[in-house]
């Protein structure tokens, strides 16, 4: 529409100073001639003339016919003393159909006196009696009357019916404009509703499909190309859904049948387990050889059940419509609760920093001990008892968001790229690693989910041969909106150890507390 206007006013523009030059032009044209003729005319006559009466009578008789006829008042006449003149008035300055002398103004008398050529100048045409002004031209010569000497002789030329003609092709040219702008406006609002309702129908359908409602369609009216695009849109949709229900239903499958066989597995675990019991009481009245195969026996069902209980906890959590048990927990008693039952398992320093205020969070505090528990255990097992610390933390701008815990160890670390992958089900940096305990590779996925469940995360950090940090951070409760941890993932942000306000407890193996340089021997 904007560009209709611009060029609707170009071109209206172009159009009316081309139709005003050509009237001007062609008025120009016919009043040059007539002034000549009339001036040419005018000095004939007073050549004739001698004597001063005579003069008078003839300027009289002559001016009105020098005008245009009566009625038609297209040619005025004026005749004036020239500026140069210094002769005793002879001839009356005169002039035809009341025009003013005022009219022709000075800069174009000046160049008439001084000039023995017909002058032009655009001037507005004023009247004795009344200030109604037209707009015109004047055209004038000096001639040489006889006794009176020098006079200007001007013809004026109102130019009004041009004018009339000019303000006539004006107002079509603007009521057309206007008419045009509308219309143009009408086809660009018609058009573009023809073209943008459905375009806007689909972009409405295509989220409602994204956010899950995969039954719905778009509605294919006509048979242009939005039609066309609407059948594709639905075709695509359609083989969308059922691609996703075969895939949800195989997954549903797969859940069943892993949950399945980990129930199906526990009855005949629990009778091999009371049969290992009863072998590895007894152990001491076997020889040496098959009292170690029932000590084996007992520790390889011991991680059997694990990772039973694991898998089931797993397709639990699969199936979805996990309920959490809210309860508000201070999670500096539940991390001292977990470094308590873990200590028996350490053989190095295993400290816990805690701030001295309340760090309370509405968790479900048999998942969020089952998470600190396998954090806890993963660093024994892979700190080759170095130190390890554990810290609890609250956000410091409001306290009601979120709490942290980290684990901090300084063992075998992680390699590039494995932070993201210690996630992921089944999976062990290295398979063949010596283990004493645990290893199935399921602990950090289900705690993950069990994080995820909360709102929180759940993060990896480490380098090779530095160590490792795994840092859990939970919204306070489920209102409140994680933007930041109050703990520090990488340890060079790592400077809330010893000497910040946080107090140090429960110091339990190793003699030290836990200096700054006890951490570089796990470097080292
Ligand atoms: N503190 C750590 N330092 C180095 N590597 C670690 C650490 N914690 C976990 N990992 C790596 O991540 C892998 C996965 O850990 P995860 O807890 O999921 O399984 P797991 O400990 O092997 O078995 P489980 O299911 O008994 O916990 C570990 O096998 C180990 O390679
Ligand atoms: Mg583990």
């Amino acid at each position: 529409m904007l560009l209709g206007m611009v060029v609707i006013v170009l071109l209206g523009g172009l159009l009316y100073t081309r139709i005003r030059d050509g009237l001007v032009v062609d008025r120009l044209v016919v009043a040059r001639s007539e002034a000549t003729r009339g001036l040419r005319d005018a000095q004939a006559r007073f050549d004739t003339v001698t004597d001063p009466d005579g003069l008078n009578v003839l300027v009289n008789d002559l001016l009105p016919r020098l005008a245009s006829p009566e009625g038609d008042r297209s040619r005025e006449v004026v005749l004036m003393r020239a500026l140069t003149n210094d002769r005793p008035p002879v001839v009356p300055e005169l002039s035809s159909g009341d025009v003013s002398g005022s009219t022709i103004p000075e800069s174009l008398r000046q160049r008439v006196t001084s000039s023995s050529q017909q002058q032009q100048e655009f001037v507005r045409v004023r009247y004795s009696g009344t200030e109604r002004t037209k707009p015109g031209v004047a055209i004038g010569s000096t001639v040489t009357l006889p006794v009176a000497g020098t006079y200007e002789l001007y013809f004026v030329f109102p130019m009004d019916r041009e004018q009339a003609t000019l303000d006539l092709v004006r107002r079509t040219l603007l009521g057309g404009g206007i008419a045009l702008v509308i219309l143009v406006g009408a086809v660009a609002y018609v058009v573009t509703r023809q073209v943008v309702s459905p375009v806007r129908q689909a972009a409405v359908v295509a989220h409602r499909l994204s956010s899950g409602r995969l039954q719905e369609r778009m509605r294919v009216r006509g048979e242009d190309d939005l039609a066309r695009l609407a059948a594709s849109f639905n075709t695509m949709a359609a083989s969308l859904q059922a691609q996703i229900a075969q895939l949800e239903n195989l997954s549903r499958v797969q859940q069943r049948f892993v949950s399945d066989v980990s129930h199906e597995l526990r009855t005949p675990l629990t009778t091999i387990r009371m049969a290992a019991d009863v072998l590895h009481e007894s152990r001491t009245d076997f020889d040496p050889a098959v009292a170690r195969s029932a000590e084996l026996l007992a520790t390889q069902l011991d991680r059997f059940e694990s990772l039973l209980t694991d898998l089931l906890e797993i397709s639990r959590i699969d199936a979805g419509g996990e309920l959490l048990d809210l309860e508000p927990v201070d999670l500096r008693d539940l991390a001292a609760r977990v470094i308590e039952a873990a200590t028996p398992l350490c053989q190095g320093v295993l400290d816990l920093h805690v701030p001295p205020q309340e760090c309370v969070a509405q968790v479900d505090s048999r998942r969020i001990e089952r998470v600190l528990r396998n954090l806890v255990v993963n660093a024994i097992e892979h700190s080759n008892g170095r130190p390890i610390l554990v810290r609890v933390a609250l956000d410091q701008e409001d306290p009601h968001r979120a709490v942290a815990i980290s684990v901090r160890d300084h063992g075998v670390g992680l390699r590039p790229g494995e932070a993201a992958l210690v996630f992921n089900r089944f999976w062990r940096a290295d398979p063949s690693r010596a283990r004493t305990i645990g290893g199935s590779g399921l602990g950090l996925a289900i705690s993950s989910e069990d994080v995820r469940l909360h709102g929180g995360w759940l993060q990896a950090w480490g380098e090779p041969g530095e160590g490792s940090c795994f840092r859990m951070t939970l919204p306070t409760g489920p209102g409140a909106e994680l933007t930041a941890s109050p703990l520090p993932l990488a340890p060079e942000q790592d400077d809330l150890g010893v000497g910040s306000p946080y107090l140090r407890i429960v110091p339990r193996s190793g003699p030290h507390p836990l200096p700054r340089q006890d951490r570089t021997v796990g470097r080292a």
